[in-house]
């Protein structure tokens, strides 16, 4: 094998379409998934690609220093792309002290391992760490977060991101660790665990359940077609800029109200209800604590530097996601009818 890359989170969402990419773009890397298999990770996720000579799979917490050495003394790894957190804005809320450990203390044991292995050689070693745009705070009416906006996390989850940020570059800065970081936007598309808007919303109306809308439904988000993710961090662990940071983004700002209408109207068609029908579903509750007006990336250093863009439209996206959760009823149901049903329940009680 020409190389060997951990990829942490593999099991998650956004870790499992870049487990795909490499896997099937890259058969003379070894790909190690290294992941704890919380809630939100779940290996049948990558069922289509288990089997490939190019994978393996590792279960293991990154909290956990002694496994993390381990793993670093059994592959020669070359790189690492630390996806492995927790990512749930409410579960923060409701419990920061998980956030702070697997999302600081975690990156903080993989930054130490690859520090001692790759001390004498930093050569062709790259520690590619995955961050959000959260990190960056909200923004009024107006303006982009941009590689330079200075950071303000606002919930316990991004403040965990944004500390575990600081600690890469603190890594960069102090022992020279070669090291890039991405802060992407908001994702979709299939995989995402149902308690996170668009999932949650396509499962409530396909069940004619009420849509929970946070506040007035005016928070701003900007949304990225998950494939294009990987493809982004494909380009910048190959071709980034060491110590080097990039936004990636959809260009895609859309009104939590606005998406869910959509969403209501593509659902009607595709279950062949009376146009109006899913709209019905929606319930404004009780708003976020603390929840960020609008995020909103500037891609363009990614675009200029690496010829990065997105793909596809939301309108398409959006209905391929939809189309992916009706034809994909195992799944979901395996996820929603377990512990998440409890934690569903709890988070709805008394919104
Ligand atoms: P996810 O919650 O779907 O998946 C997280 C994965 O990490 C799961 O497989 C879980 O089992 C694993 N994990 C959690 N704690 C672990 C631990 N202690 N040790 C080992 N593995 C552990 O998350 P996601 O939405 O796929 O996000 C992946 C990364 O991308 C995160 O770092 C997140 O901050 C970042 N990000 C997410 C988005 C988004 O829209 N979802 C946007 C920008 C950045
Ligand atoms: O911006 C990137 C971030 O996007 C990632 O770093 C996070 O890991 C990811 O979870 C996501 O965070 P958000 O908080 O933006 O995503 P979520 O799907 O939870 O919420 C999207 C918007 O919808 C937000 O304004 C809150 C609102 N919302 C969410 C839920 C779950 C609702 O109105 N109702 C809901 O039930």
């Amino acid at each position: 094998m020409k190389k060997t890359i951990i990829i942490t989170g593999g099991a998650g969402f956004i870790g499992s379409h870049v487990v795909r990419l490499f896997v099937n773009k890259y058969p003379d890397y070894l790909i190690v998934n290294l992941d704890k298999l919380t809630y939100a990770g779940n290996l049948a996720n990558l069922k289509d690609i288990e089997e490939k000579d190019n994978y393996t799979f590792v279960k293991g917490d990154i909290v956990d220093t002694t496994f993390v050495q381990n793993i670093f003394d059994e592959f020669a790894v070359d790189g690492v792309i630390h996806l492995a957190a927790e990512s749930h804005v409410d579960r923060s809320i409701a419990n920061p002290i998980e956030f702070v450990m697997t999302n600081v203390v975690g990156t903080v044991n993989l930054l130490n391992a690859t520090r001692t292995k790759w001390k004498d050689n930093y050569k062709d070693k790259l520690f590619y760490h995955i961050s959000t745009d959260e990190v960056y705070g909200a923004l009024g009416n107006e303006g982009f977060f941009t590689e330079e906006t200075k950071y303000d996390p606002h919930s316990p989850y991004s403040a965990s991101k944004a500390s575990s940020d600081h600690f890469v570059r603190a890594y960069h800065d102090t022992y020279k660790l070669p090291v890039v970081i991405s802060n992407c936007s908001n994702n979709y598309g299939p995989y995402h665990f149902p308690e996170k808007l668009i999932p949650l919303a396509i499962n409530n109306i396909k069940n004619n359940k009420p849509i929970p809308v946070y506040g007035k439904g005016e928070n701003v988000r900007d949304w990225l077609w998950v494939e294009d993710h990987a493809r982004a961090i494909d380009a910048i662990y190959h071709n980034g800029k060491i110590g080097d940071t990039y936004n990636i983004g959809g260009f895609n700002e859309w009104k939590n109200i606005d998406l869910i209408k959509l969403l209501c109207k593509i659902m009607d068609e595709k279950l062949h209800r009376d146009p109006g029908t899913s709209e019905k579903l929606i319930a404004y509750v009780t708003d976020r604590a603390g929840h960020d007006l609008r995020y909103a990336i500037d891609a363009s250093k990614l675009n200029t530097e690496l010829g990065w863009q997105p793909s596809l439209q939301f309108e398409e996206g959006l209905e391929k996601t939809v189309d992916w959760y009706l034809a994909n009823e195992e799944w979901l149901n395996n996820i929603t009818s377990g512990s998440y049903k409890k934690y569903y329940e709890e988070q709805y009680e008394n919104r």
